[in-house]
């Protein structure tokens, strides 16, 4: 539970959307949030973004670049939830490609190993349970480690962040995708009506939650700004760390790599 005597903890607190929760409990909540959406999940991203979602999981998969030949290379899909994300690497890539989808919960595994078969991927994308916060393989193991859309769940992103370097082998890049900060005047008070008005309607007609999709929006306006995100990745260790911003600002793209 969070401190009670006033001002969080930043040792023991965190943020769940806008309420101060312990870090122990945030996990938990978060579980709760995706196994209860895991069936409508990818229904309701392409409804939410309007399909942006798409574009910009695309653009992440360029900076990626998985080699088109035979080479053996290594990605890693972390909070790889339904598997959006390791199949476009994988259909990116040449035959030397695999991807690994690793995620805390069973709910949304369970529908990545479906979509897999369905795109006869169960062969190159495999699905693994496993906590950002202590990732289930060797030391720098693998070319490439991405997230999308997962940090900001995460209760302890500095402890991630040194997760991603060490499964790195040197001149391996890491790549995040997050939603960010919307600042072009105008875009920011549109984009305010339509994450806390319309996204936890859709959310209640279509996922019949609007409760998972208030803490959604919420967790989005907590994460970090992208220079400070920035600092935090150069601070677990990555070097050359650059940012993009997307679709004025809606998304940005981290990257980092392990000299
Ligand atoms: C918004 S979804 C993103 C799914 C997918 N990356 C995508 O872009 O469609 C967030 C995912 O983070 C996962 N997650 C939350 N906390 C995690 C943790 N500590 N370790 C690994 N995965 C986690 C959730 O289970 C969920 O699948």
């Amino acid at each position: 539970m969070p401190a009670t005597n006033g001002a969080p903890d930043p040792h023991r607190d965190t943020h769940f959307g806008f309420r101060t929760v312990g870090l122990d409990d945030k996990q938990a909540m978060v579980d709760e949030v995706f196994a209860k959406v895991a069936r409508r999940y990818d229904l309701m991203n392409d409804l939410m973004s309007g399909g942006l979602h798409r574009v910009w999981k695309d653009i992440l998969v360029t900076a990626v670049n998985p080699p088109k030949g035979e080479r053996p290379f290594a990605a890693i899909d972390v909070a790889g939830g339904t598997g959006d994300v390791a199949f476009r690497i994988a259909e990116a890539g040449g035959a030397g490609t695999r991807v690994t989808v690793c995620d805390i919960n069973e709910e949304m595994l369970g529908v990545g190993r479906e979509r897999a078969a369905q795109r006869g991927l169960d062969g190159v994308v495999t699905f693994m349970a496993g906590n950002a916060e202590s990732l289930p393989f060797p030391d720098r193991s693998h070319d490439a480690c991405t997230i999308a859309f997962g940090i900001r769940n995460v209760p302890r992103i500095d402890v991630a962040l040194a997760e991603f370097y060490r499964v790195l082998r040197p001149g391996g890049r890491f790549l995040c995708l997050e939603f960010s900060t919307v600042d072009v005047p105008g875009l920011d008070a549109l984009y305010d009506f339509y994450s806390f008005n319309v996204i936890p309607a859709l959310g209640r007609a279509v996922a019949g939650d609007a409760e998972a999709y208030r803490y959604l929006v919420e967790s989005i306006r907590r994460f970090p700004r992208p220079k400070a995100f920035a600092d935090m990745i150069t601070a677990a260790g990555f070097r050359r760390v650059s940012w993009r911003v997307l679709t004025g600002g809606v998304v940005a793209l981290h990257s980092g790599w392990r000299l």
